[in-house]
């Protein structure tokens, strides 16, 4: 079965490809014909995960699924959530991004934070909701060289290392989108 992931990130891909097995043909965005720039507005991660979906679903008419991810941070009552690819600035600024979230962190003692990731599926014209969530800690100076965006700030509960000092594998076993994917996973293959 056919089945769009909102994405044009060939690693995402392939990394989703091997949680969801062989039964499903994952498409991405370019492959389907969508080359625009799908808007990511609005206030929560779900809200954001349900547009995409949609919007993909009305053009192709395909079972699709789309995410977003967010650090959560307990400190800053949850910021940089939704916002956090466009945390410091509009652009995606992954420097940036990290160096604000060190600086509003400064000196604070409660480090505790999640990374979530809300995951919409569409199919069969039906919406549902998959949620992954790994609690961990925001560190005091990055750590590790691999991953990307806010990994080497962020280790998970029970891990002296950073995502960024992880293989991809060690990562996606524990990590927010491992987890939600292998809910649709699990979902897709009932
Ligand atoms: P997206 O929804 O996957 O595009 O993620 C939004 C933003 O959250 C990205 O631009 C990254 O800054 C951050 N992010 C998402 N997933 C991860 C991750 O696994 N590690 C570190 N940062 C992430």
């Amino acid at each position: 079965m056919k089945l769009v992931f909102a994405t044009n990130n060939a690693h995402k891909l392939r990394e989703v490809a091997q949680v969801v097995g062989e039964e499903f043909e994952l498409v991405s965005l370019k492959e389907c014909g969508i080359t625009e720039d799908i808007p990511e507005n609005e206030p929560t991660l779900e809200a954001n995960a349900l547009a995409k979906a949609r919007y993909i679903h009305s053009r192709t008419g395909l079972n699709c699924f789309a995410d977003d991810t967010g650090l959560e941070v307990d400190a800053l009552g949850g910021e940089p959530g939704v916002r956090s690819a466009r945390y410091a600035t509009d652009g995606h600024d992954d420097e940036a991004n990290k160096r604000l979230l060190l600086e509003r962190m400064q000196g604070e003692e409660n480090r505790a934070a999640q990374f979530r990731t809300a995951l919409v599926l569409i199919m069969d014209g039906k919406e549902y909701l998959f949620e992954g969530v790994v609690r961990g800690r925001i560190l005091c100076a990055e750590c590790g060289e691999g991953g990307f965006g806010y990994d080497p700030l962020f280790a998970p509960e029970g891990e002296e290392r950073s995502f960024a000092q992880m293989s991809a594998d060690e990562k996606n076993a524990i990590s927010h989108r491992g987890r939600a994917v292998r809910k649709l996973a699990e979902f897709l293959n009932k």
